[in-house]
């Protein structure tokens, strides 16, 4: 494809992962306390972390990316002194072992396929860290082959299958969170064993609402050391549009019977996706 990514197990990175830490990340040392913050590009993870860091007294530090940088990440993450709320595009397979095997609080943020394929194509064209792109088109067909960074969103959905009723997973899906924020960021904040009175739940829904989030950015200058995504620390790119159903502006009608048909066949046996039958 092009310089900024490169492929690891099959799978394209932005060339921001080295490989080198890839290769290392199970050599990752987890504490029993870490929050893990995982999601497939382009599907809330901004709006999550946002929630978090709002939860008062939560004494909690959001650190970068795991899989963003080279190997001397796993010697910085050593440094935070407070709980780790540690942020992640990495599938369930590919995520460092010892997390699993101490059973790390685990969020992920599911959102509609067609609006994150739509969202991350707006994201190839305006993000200098991904490869340029012509056309909504050609996007969509790699979307759908998986030749994408961090792969096929059907097979980043179908690793966290199997594992979506642990104890230790939350699943929060993007369309939920939007339709009632407040009832989401209850289970979140009980979810990390956080006590937060219910006036201050609606305080956080305000403040990390679209449009709050959105103008506040544009006055911020954006801190490299605040990153969520491993594809840029430019939080002026992330807030386009954030709503749900936009991708029926982008689909032609072809192009949407050949989605259903590829998700049918990927997702039938999916619990997780047919949560979003209702969306498309
Ligand atoms: P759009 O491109 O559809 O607008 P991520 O944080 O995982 O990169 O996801 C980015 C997507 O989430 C963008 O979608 C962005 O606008 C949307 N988003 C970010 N904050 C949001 C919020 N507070 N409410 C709703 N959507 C939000």
């Amino acid at each position: 494809q092009s310089s900024v990514l490169h492929k690891f197990k099959g799978i394209l990175f932005s060339t921001m992962s080295s490989e080198e830490l890839l290769n290392s990340l199970d050599s990752f040392d987890a504490r029993e306390d870490d929050v893990f913050l995982v999601s497939y590009p382009k599907s809330g993870t901004h709006w999550i972390a946002e929630v978090i860091e709002n939860i008062p007294n939560a004494r909690i530090t959001l650190t970068p990316p795991i899989e963003l940088g080279d190997i001397s990440k796993l010697e910085e993450l050593k440094t935070y002194s407070e709980r780790r709320v540690i942020p992640t595009h990495l599938s369930y397979d590919m995520l460092p072992m010892n997390i699993k095997q101490k059973q790390c609080k685990i969020i992920y943020i599911i959102r509609n396929p067609k609006d994150t394929a739509v969202s991350l194509f707006h994201y190839y064209r305006d993000n200098p860290n991904l490869p340029s792109i012509e056309t909504w088109h050609e996007f969509l067909e790699l979307f759908l082959r998986g030749d994408v960074v961090y792969g096929s969103w059907f097979d980043h959905i179908l690793s966290w299958e199997e594992h979506k009723n642990a104890k230790n997973i939350l699943i929060i899906f993007y369309e939920e969170m939007k339709k009632d924020p407040s009832k989401n960021i209850k289970k979140i904040t009980t979810f990390l064993g956080l006590n937060v009175s219910d006036s201050e739940i609606n305080k956080i829904a305000w403040k990390t609402s679209f449009s709050e989030m959105k103008n506040n950015t544009a006055e911020e200058n954006c801190d490299p050391n605040h990153t969520i995504c491993a594809l840029t620390s430019n939080r002026k790119l992330v807030f386009r549009k954030g709503a749900v159903g936009d991708w029926i502006n982008y689909f032609t009608s072809k192009q949407k019977r050949v989605f259903d048909e590829l998700f049918t066949e990927k997702m039938k046996h999916s619990e997780l996706a047919g949560h979003f039958r209702d969306y498309s």
